[in-house]
């Protein structure tokens, strides 16, 4: 800060210095993101899935099965809006299912990141308290706000090539 401010004599440098930064940072750092990002993503849709399983079972192995996967989503749901840091969307030239929109509705897009937070925590809460009932109407509403953000923000594209 003080080093930046220091060399700040002229207001067209500093502009210039602020825009160079910018650029700097939209590099590399974000496009690494997008694997790792992909991968946690596919741990909670696992996690989601074992626990959906488990309900269709009839015979709910709480301690083993619902109790962890419902703390790995609260976990990753809890980090997954620092996942998203702008330039690690299609315009990285990576692969990546983000749509633009992600950084063009970012209030709307962390709304609903914050709502999945909601839902996993309520989720974490309702596998320790081993109810089944409550369970299964949770994991809908977890469901549904993974959803809200898949419909808005990921592409089709995923869902055709990936049967899901
Ligand atoms: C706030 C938005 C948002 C929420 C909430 C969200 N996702 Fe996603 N998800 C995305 C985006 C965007 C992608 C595409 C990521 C990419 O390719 O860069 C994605 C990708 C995925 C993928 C594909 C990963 C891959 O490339 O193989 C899975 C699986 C997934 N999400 C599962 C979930 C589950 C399960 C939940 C809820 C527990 C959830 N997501 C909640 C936005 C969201």
């Amino acid at each position: 800060m003080s080093v930046l401010s220091f060399r700040c004599l002229a207001a067209a440098a500093c502009v210039a210095l602020g825009v160079a930064i910018l650029e700097a940072t939209a590099g590399p750092a974000e496009v690494a993101q997008i694997k790792p990002r992909q991968d946690k993503l596919r741990d909670m849709g696992g996690a989601l899935k074992a626990i959906n399983d488990e309900l269709k079972k009839g015979r709910i192995d709480w301690d083993n099965t619902v109790v962890p996967n419902a703390q790995t989503l609260k976990d990753r749901s809890a980090y997954l809006l620092n996942w998203f840091p702008k330039g690690s969307g299609p315009e990285s030239g990576a692969k990546t299912y983000s749509l633009p929109a992600i950084w063009q509705n970012n209030e709307d897009f962390v709304t609903l990141g914050k709502v999945a937070q909601v839902e996993a925590a309520k989720l974490n809460q309702v596998a320790i308290s081993k109810d089944a009932n409550a369970l299964k109407a949770q994991l809908e509403a977890m469901g549904k706000a993974c959803k809200a953000c898949h419909d808005r923000y990921r592409s089709p594209d995923y869902a055709k090539e990936n049967d899901d």
